[in-house]
Order: C-alpha cells, then structure tokens, then sequence
C-alpha cells in the first residue's frame, strides 16, 4: 500500500472567467490546485493565471508544448513571470526538446516541473499507427515515459491505469498526474477508461485532475471536500 501523498487538482474547464472566478470562490478551502489548460489560456492569457494564482491556488499549465527544443525552450522562459508549478509539454517532441524545456524551467523558475505527455488517450493502437508508430499504445506509452525520465522532466501526465505498470520502469521520483478520474457513481461524461480517486491514489498517482464531476455538481465544494477525503483514508488504510 502505498503511503504517499495524493492531491486534487480541479480541471478548470468553463466558458468564461467570470465563471471560473465564481467557482474557484466557491471552493477556496477545499482546493488547493487548479489546472489551467488552451481553453482559457488561449483566451484569457497570462493576466488569467495571475489572478487565479493571487487567489491562493497552486497553478499547474497545461499547454502541451511541441516544437523544435528551441522554441520550447524560449516559451518555458517567456513563462519565467508567471507563479505555475507545473507545466507539460509532449514526450513526443524528442528527448532533446524535453531536455531543453527542463533546463530552461531549472534555469528560470526552479520552483516549476516539466510534465510530460506520452500517447495522447485520443489515440488507439490504429490511429497510432496511422501517424507512423509501429509500437501498440500501451507500449509507445512505455517507451515514452523512460525517454521522458531520461530527459530530466519530473514527471508524467497519463491514465490511472498506466500508474502502475509505469511505477515499476521509473524512478519513484517522477510525479504521476493522471485526469480520467471519477468518483464512483458519478457520470463518466465520454471518458472510457476510468479509475476512482481512492484507487487512482492507492495505484501511486501524486495527483489526480478532476473537472466536470466537480465543475456540473450540485455543490461543488462538497464534491471537492468529498475527493479530498476518498484520497485522504484511501492513504491511511
Ligand atoms: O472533466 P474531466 O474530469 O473529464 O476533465 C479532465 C481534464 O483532464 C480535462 O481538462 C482534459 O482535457 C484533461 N485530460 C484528460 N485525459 C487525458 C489528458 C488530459 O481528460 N488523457
């Protein structure tokens, strides 16, 4: 059984910021970490992150950058004002950009951890296929997330059902942080492969996202307060 640590972060994915603003109002207390993705940055920029991070929350940016290591490295520091933890870019870029994205993050906000992203869940074996990778997805997943290590990132975004086939070939250093996460009984909306938090914590995630079965709840700061406490005695069995 595992004993470490596993947190929250709310996916916030809503139209507009008024009503990201609403909500995080409401949950302040019960969240510590928010998740701001291409919706909202795309949008609203980086004023946006400014202000949910003078709330109080922990930001983590999920940008999903892919380029030459050159440009990724010149983005992560064009980055270097803004207060985010964490941030991802695709393992699919190579083991040079990963790097570069890493040293550039160590060298201008060392507070802030690469996250990689192997095999997007979009994809099946065929559509891999179909863009040139011979490998079943559940192996290039593999094979992305040693290049991923190698490369220095600090750690994976994937599904909670690759947590722990990936624990056993990384170093338990790197952070697993894995979406597709739903409490049992809620709605699974058009995710397929889904585990609840209490075995996504118990499986060796470090952090799960969650977004609509907390953003569309009754009350979502209950729901939260609900996730918290499902991963709270899932790491004191
Ligand atoms: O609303 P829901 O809990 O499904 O939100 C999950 C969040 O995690 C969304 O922001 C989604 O884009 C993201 N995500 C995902 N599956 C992945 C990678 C990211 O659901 N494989």
């Amino acid at each position: 059984m595992s004993k470490k640590d596993c947190k929250l972060i709310l996916a916030l994915d809503l139209p507009d910021a008024d009503s990201a603003f609403a909500m995080l109002g409401r949950l302040k207390g019960n969240l510590s970490w928010v998740k701001i993705g291409l919706q909202m940055y795309v949008k609203y920029g980086a004023d946006f992150v400014r202000k949910v991070a003078d709330m109080g929350f922990k930001i983590f940016l999920d940008l999903k950058l892919y380029d030459i290591p050159n440009t990724v490295a010149s983005a992560v520091e064009s980055l270097k004002d803004l207060p985010i933890s964490m941030l991802t870019v695709h393992a699919g870029g190579g083991s040079d950009m990963m790097k570069a994205a890493a040293e550039a993050a160590a060298r201008t906000n060392p507070n802030l951890s690469i996250l990689a992203v192997t095999v997007l869940t979009s994809f099946d074996d065929d559509s891999l296929k179909a863009t040139g990778v011979a490998l079943p997805a559940a192996e290039q997943v593999g094979l992305l997330a040693r290049l991923a290590e190698k490369s220095g990132v600090g750690g994976l975004v994937c599904s909670p059902l690759e947590v722990e086939s990936l624990r056993k070939i990384i170093s338990p250093k790197m952070l697993l942080v894995t979406p597709g996460v739903r409490p049992s009984g809620s709605d699974k909306n058009e995710q397929k492969r889904v585990m609840t938090p209490a075995s996504s914590a118990r499986a060796g995630s470090d952090f799960i996202v969650v977004g609509r079965p907390i953003l569309r709840a009754e009350d979502p700061s209950i729901a939260a307060l609900s996730i918290n406490s499902e991963l709270k005695s899932a790491l004191e069995e």
